[in-house]
């Protein structure tokens, strides 16, 4: 009798979280199939991971800003013949600033990014999870997307949709035996703040602010195993979270904003 496998996809397997979630799904003996732009980075990984984990892991590169990759992926993964049980939106990048970048292009291929492509591989993968009665779904957003911010017009409200998707999923898909969970970092080790060209933040935030990547994706699967729709990662995120929910603190920052503007 054959014991069936698990699958799981991770979009942004060529570094940071992603690859950490991938490790770490490995670990818990999923087969996997990992998408980014970086075909070599996807394959180095995939070879450590099969030596290590003997696990499955296939490789598709592609641009997740493109409107048809979350429908290539489909068809890749189909292809393979590999079922997605575990769903990680992953992906993601900094952006440009909404305002000064008057390139739309620019900004509707962002959005694409961090969120249609989101909402189109939930709208692909999901439905059959249900059918299966079992699934994981871990969209990673961000504490960004817990607040309002001045002059981030961009990312942070992104994750915000992330964050709204991810806790409507989970209540419709649930009685259905998946789960939906967003993942909800603060500062992370990983490449993104150097993609970004926001190396000065590195060094201007206090070193207690950061996570490694192992903890916040450690954290993230055993939330979403949990049953919890939104995940705060790290302990001080944690803590300080519930104050940015309360319905006093977005007038006061919309004060101090205006304060520091006279
Ligand atoms: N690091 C932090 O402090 C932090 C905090 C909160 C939330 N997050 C979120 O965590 C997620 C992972 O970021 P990270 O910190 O691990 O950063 P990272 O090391 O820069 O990784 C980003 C990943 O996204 C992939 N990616 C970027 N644009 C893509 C595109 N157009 N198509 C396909 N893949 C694309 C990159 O792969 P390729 O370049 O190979 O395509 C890479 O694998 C992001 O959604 C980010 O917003 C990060």
């Amino acid at each position: 009798m054959s014991i069936e496998r698990r699958s799981a996809l991770v979009t942004g397997a060529s570094s940071g979280l992603g690859v950490e979630f991938a490790k770490q799904l490995a670990q818990r003996g999923f087969d996997l199939l990992l998408v980014a732009r970086r075909s070599e980075r996807l394959e180095s990984l995939a070879k450590v991971l099969t030596e290590e984990n003997h696990v499955r892991v296939e490789t598709f590169p592609v641009d997740l800003s493109l409107p048809d990759s979350p429908a290539r992926i489909l068809a890749y993964a189909r292809e393979c013949g590999l079922q997605i049980d575990f769903l990680v939106n992953n992906a993601g990048s900094a952006g440009k600033d909404l305002l000064q970048e008057r390139s739309w292009s620019e900004h509707a291929k962002h959005l694409e990014l961090m969120m249609i492509s989101v909402a189109q591989m939930c709208h692909l993968f999901v439905p059959s999870m249900c059918d299966r009665g079992y699934g994981r779904v871990i969209n990673v957003a961000s504490v960004a997307g817990r607040i309002p911010r001045l002059n981030d017009l961009n990312y942070g409200p992104s994750k915000a949709y992330l964050i709204a998707l991810s806790e409507a999923l989970d209540m419709t898909v649930r009685s259905s035996g998946v789960r939906a969970s967003a993942l909800c970092p603060g500062f992370t080790n990983t490449e993104f703040h150097a993609v970004a060209g926001m190396l000065d933040k590195i060094e201007r935030t206090p070193r207690f602010a950061w996570y490694e990547a192992e903890v916040v994706v450690r954290e993230g699967i055993e939330a979403v195993e949990k049953g919890k729709s939104v995940m705060v990662s790290g302990r001080i995120y944690r803590w300080f979270d519930p104050f940015l929910q309360l319905p006093w603190f977005r007038p006061l920052i919309k004060r101090f904003v205006a304060y520091k503007r006279l």
